[in-house]
């Protein structure tokens, strides 16, 4: 069991095969966190021990004895409205305008396995899993709020899952105007907050800040987890590397609207608060009912990042994505968005279909376009019927042509949106999220669909359904490509608004768990405007995800680094695209963009019908090459090499579980001020007495030379790239 209680004093050690997490009941009833981090064998008899005794500024609390400040202890889920005046987790106001929540220990279970969470996407365990799971149950004595408190051991993941229930067992109506997944602690004050943050076409970039007095937060209003921040944030000791120091990362598995906040207290205590945006939140819980918040993941590593990620890029891979494309290779295909944009005929895409063939390409996806009138982005979402003008075979007709060229068909929808210029929007002007007596702003012409509205989302379903039942349709990439304005839902009563986007996260999330069971053979790719959804709880509907818009590769070393903090490569779609590139108009060698394309779910975006012969024929090198590789790539561990955030190139590789062959991609951006000297690349994660021989066989060196001596790079020419494979003989 990976969970205890100690009945003698009242303690909870939850521990994985690296870490420790502790909790506490002061006084038998403060349910206080008292330690996590690297494995301890033993802790102090007496929880009273643990914490300061000494009185703050705002006095002690009420019903604690023995001059306890709630002000100065580490509260494991802290309310408002005592004497803790730091940002509560939990705040709420009740039916008589009082807002003091006071949560005292009920009772706890501890059991093996895992429960699944209503609604939401969540972490899973499998029969034979290492997993086991803590309810421990809080309740405040005059509302009858009851707060039960979830926890989940993913021993051998290294990992810590966490989420919260509230059930109104009281007479009122409650108004829950914040709660969150998680609060954590920090015992000093030294450390950094690293999160990722960017915009469009700059997804995932990583950030570094010290902490200090006062509060950081990144967070998304955006209905969406968003371009901007992701819902991850890491507290990372100064100076921690990939291999050393100590890391806490925390990641939300959630797509709506979140905040990530580190407050540093004037004893230096760091709190961690993590959840639902409580901005613009009010949900109404009545008597009787319960309200379920998303799950976060904790992760503590004292070997860096590199260990954080793999722990992450595990757990998400093998327990929060699904479906058989989890554990499959997935068909390497040519998108003909970049070849082609809106200005495509069947017989156009067909010729495309032939080229791909013959470059060694597996699957042909119709992009934006092929329906209602949609020959820009000015009409039809909504409209998911087949333009008939363009595609004279419809939609069942397109896939049995491509089938028969030996190539499998995917399409692209953007379900959850509306343009006001569509048949939809004329039969339900209501349907799209808007505030009464006031204009919508269009973003890309268009607008959101209210998915809080279960027609709504049963019109998605359908609708989607019957373009999947078309004919042969392998692949759907499921694009998102707005942030919310003007937010309201002319459903929702008043005094309800508040509660749309979460409502509308429910929603989505009803939709995307009854469509992805009813096609288990389609493989959904995300995507939102590139990589603006890319999160955790995406990926349990989807398991693959188009990271951003912006194709470049050298953009792209920054972006999928960053990205790689949380996701893992099996997740991440990477695709090689033209030069000058489309989106920034570098130039880069074909060699550079398929290198570092091949560190994810490789792909093709560009016109094929353009290419020399030369140039097919190099990609089917390239995708020979690859189909060897991504065994090790896709489902390996992966290791970051050299950092482009720190460095004038990015290097990442990839070991296979055993230790049998590694993946190494080396990648120059800006090196050319001057001639640069070469660069050294050390391995890590092989095995230091195995033998690892190059696939062209003319290198073979042990593990530990290869991680103690490492490889010479030595063309430092901007742009050059490399790429090597080690099989262990
Ligand atoms: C978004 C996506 C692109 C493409 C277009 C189509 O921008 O990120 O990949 O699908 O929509 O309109």
């Amino acid at each position: 069991m990976s969970i205890k209680f100690n009945e003698n004093n009242n303690v909870f050690i939850l521990s994985t095969k690296n870490t420790s997490y502790i909790m506490g009941l002061l006084k038998g009833k403060h349910l206080l966190h008292l330690y996590y981090g690297k494995k301890l064998s033993s802790f102090p008899n007496n929880v009273e021990s643990m914490i300061p005794s000494r009185l703050s500024a705002s006095g002690s609390a009420s019903g604690i004895e023995g001059g306890f400040s709630s002000d100065l202890l580490p509260t494991e889920y802290p309310t408002y409205g005592s004497t803790d005046l730091r940002t509560p987790a939990f705040h709420a106001v009740y039916e008589d305008g009082s807002a003091t929540t006071n949560l005292e220990y009920i009772s706890h279970t501890i059991y093996d396995g895992k429960k699944e969470l209503s609604g939401l996407p969540s972490t899973y365990c499998e029969s034979g899993d290492d997993v086991t799971s803590l309810e421990i149950k809080l309740g405040d004595k005059r509302t009858r709020l009851e707060v039960m408190l979830i926890y989940s051991v993913y021993e051998k993941y290294d990992a810590i899952v966490r989420s919260v229930n509230f059930i109104n067992d009281g007479y009122g109506t409650i108004n829950i105007k914040s709660a969150l997944s998680q609060c954590a602690y920090m015992f000093d004050k030294d450390f950094d907050i690293v999160h990722l943050s960017g915009g469009y076409g700059t997804e995932r970039l990583i950030n570094k800040t010290k902490v200090s007095h006062g509060i950081f937060t990144v967070d998304s209003k955006r209905m969406s987890s968003s371009h901007h921040h992701s819902p991850f944030i890491a507290l990372a000791r100064p100076n921690v590397s990939e291999t050393e120091g100590e890391v806490y990362g925390f990641s939300l598995i959630y797509s709506g609207d979140f905040i990530a906040g580190a407050e540093m207290d004037t004893y230096d205590n760091i709190r961690i608060n993590m959840g639902i945006n409580p901005f613009g939140f009010n949900w109404k819980l009545e008597p009787g009912d319960t309200f379920q918040i998303p799950e976060l993941v904790s992760i503590y590593s004292e070997n860096g990042f590199g260990h954080m990620s793999r722990c992450y890029h595990k757990l998400y891979r093998k327990r929060l994505c699904r479906g058989k494309f989890r554990d499959t290779h997935r068909p390497i295909l040519l998108n003909s968005w970049e070849a082609c944009y809106y200005d495509f005929n069947e017989e156009k895409i067909i010729n495309l279909a032939k080229k791909a063939k013959q470059a060694g390409i597996e699957m042909l996806v119709l992009d934006d376009g092929w329906f209602g009138k949609r020959d820009d982005d000015t009409t039809s979402l909504g409209d998911w019927y087949v333009n008939r003008k363009k595609i004279p075979s419809g939609l069942g007709g397109l896939a049995d042509r491509i089938n028969s060229i030996g190539l499998k068909f995917g399409i692209w929808m953007e379900p959850e949106m509306i343009s006001p210029q569509s048949e939809l929007y004329k039969e339900h002007p209501d349907w799209c999220i808007a505030e009464r007596g006031r204009e919508s702003s269009l973003y890309r012409n268009q607008l959101i669909l209210d998915l809080s509205r279960t027609e709504v989302q049963d019109f998605i379903i359908n609708s989607v359904s019957s373009v999947l039942s078309l004919g042969n349709i392998s692949y759907l990439k499921w694009d998102m490509n707005r942030n919310v304005s003007e937010k309201g839902s002319q459903n929702l009563p008043v005094d309800r608004q508040q509660e749309l986007s979460h409502r509308y996260y429910l929603g989505l999330y009803r939709v995307l768990d009854v469509i992805s069971k009813q096609f288990p053979n389609v493989l959904f790719e995300g995507c939102a405007a590139g990589g603006g959804r890319y999160d955790p709880g995406m990926l349990y509907y989807f398991p693959q995800y188009w990271t951003s818009d912006n194709s470049d590769a050298i953009s792209r070393l920054y972006i999928q680094y960053g990205t790689s903090l949380v996701m893992p490569s099996s997740t991440m779609v990477t695709h090689v695209s033209s030069s000058p590139n489309k989106q920034n108009g570098r130039i880069t060698p074909m060699d550079t963009r398929a290198n570092v394309a091949m560190t994810g779910q490789l792909g093709y975006e560009l016109n094929l019908l353009e290419l020399s012969d030369d140039e097919i024929l190099q990609i089917r090198t390239q995708i020979d090459a690859y189909k060897k590789y991504r065994d090790t790539v896709c489902f390996g561990d992966m290791y970051r090499l050299k950092s482009p955030f720190e460095s004038d190139c990015s290097s990442v590789s990839f070991v296979k579980d055993d230790k049998s062959s590694v993946f190494v991609m080396i990648c120059n951006s800006f090196v050319m001020k001057h001639l640069s000297p070469m660069l050294n690349i050390k391995l890590q994660g092989l095995d230091p007495k195995g033998v690892y021989v190059s696939d062209d066989g003319t290198m073979a060196y042990t593990g530990e030379f290869l991680m103690n001596r490492g490889l010479y790079f030595a063309d430092r020419r901007d742009y050059k790239s490399e790429i090597l494979y080690f099989e262990k003989q």
